[in-house]
């Protein structure tokens, strides 16, 4: 039996994402949580005749606990999106403290849950995450993730023309670092199966997946942010962890890390010089298996982008280490 939990599922993600979980055969139960309108979206996903059983909880009436008890999967949307201008950083003031929050429930409520991290700034976001578990005396690396799965799919999306797959998601494109701007890195050169993409589209391509939120919130407008695309790569990565939770082999999920925890994570945490970090990631019962080190053999182009990376994800982990250690 899989129950799975969103905290934020009212929200722009938080809505088409419960509807996957909703949809999927792998979900028994689905607990829904949000400051707001949880009642009305539980009900309506309630008459889709699939298997699994929603709820829906409010703050009031410990709206929170009772979401998370028995939870094996909690993925968290909750927080503000940007607005044309702004970076993931500038999300920092508000999302910090929600995140606090409310992996301070799941350390209190549901400490062996798979945690999978969406809300902004990630690069920040899940070292806060951390730092509340292990205060809490409960924080197991394994089972604490950094989603990152829209910039692999961006990858795969962007790169079709070179790929030549009919279906994209078929390519498998490493995105390593961070997930903001210049922390993102596409390893383009360890793609399988492997392509060429032309020198003068190149750059051109890297700088698409590192910014595609920024086209997104663009063409918003000021509505928001990928809601749609990123409910889709939430939804893919959590079946992932559940898939792999119920025993199958062989997945490889890049995702955002604490690397001295995972099995492989400290040598390439050293090589970096960084602990949080996104590596394809071997999933099995237990969440984060092995940390694969796939910086091996990068091309000279990649180890630039990877300096760029770590020179800005230094900063982004220690903000987030320094928000629960020594509060503003
Ligand atoms: P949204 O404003 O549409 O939804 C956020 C939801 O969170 C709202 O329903 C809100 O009521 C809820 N919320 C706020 N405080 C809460 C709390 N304390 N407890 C529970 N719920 C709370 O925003 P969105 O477009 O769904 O984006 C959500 C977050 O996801 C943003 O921070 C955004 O930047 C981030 N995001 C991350 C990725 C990624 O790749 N990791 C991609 C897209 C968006
Ligand atoms: C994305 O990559 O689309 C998200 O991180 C949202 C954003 O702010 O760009």
């Amino acid at each position: 039996m899989v129950k799975a939990v969103v905290l934020g599922a009212a929200g722009g993600i938080g809505q088409p994402l419960s509807l996957l979980l909703k949809a999927s055969p792998l979900v028994d139960e689905l607990g829904l949580y949000d400051v707001v309108n949880t009642p009305g979206v539980a009900a309506d996903l309630s008459h889709i005749s699939s298997r699994a059983k929603v709820s829906g909880f409010l703050p009031k009436d410990d709206g929170l606990k009772n979401a998370l008890t028995g939870a094996d999967v909690v993925v968290i949307p909750a927080g503000i999106p940007r607005k044309p201008g702004m970076t993931r950083d500038d999300l920092f003031k508000v999302n910090a403290g929600i995140v606090q929050t409310l992996v301070k429930g799941i350390a209190d409520f549901a400490p062996k849950a798979f945690v999978l991290i969406i809300s902004n700034p990630v690069n920040s976001t899940v070292p806060i995450a951390a730092e509340v578990l292990k205060k809490a005396g409960v924080f197991d690396p394994k089972r604490l993730f950094g989603v990152t799965t829209l910039d692999v799919v961006r990858a795969e999306t962007f790169v079709q023309e070179y790929s030549g797959q009919a279906d994209p998601s078929q390519t498998f494109i490493p995105v390593v670092g961070g997930h903001s701007g210049e922390t993102i890195v596409p390893l383009f050169s360890k793609a399988k199966p492997s392509f060429q993409i032309p020198g003068d589209k190149y750059d051109a391509l890297v700088n698409r997946v590192q910014f595609g939120g920024d086209e997104v919130v663009k063409a918003k407008e000021g509505a928001g942010s990928a809601t749609l695309s990123m409910a889709y790569a939430g939804f893919r990565f959590a079946e992932s962890v559940i898939k792999a939770q119920k025993g199958e082999k062989n997945i490889l999920e890049p995702t955002y890390v604490y690397l001295p925890g995972v099995s492989g994570g400290d040598a390439i945490a050293k090589e970096t010089g960084v602990e949080y970090f996104s590596v394809p990631v071997e999933l099995g019962a237990n969440g984060a298996e092995k940390a694969v080190n796939i910086l091996e053999g990068v091309t000279d182009q990649e180890k630039k982008l990877l300096e760029a990376a770590i020179k800005g994800l230094k900063g982004n982990i220690e903000k987030g280490i320094d928000f629960v250690n020594n509060p503003p």
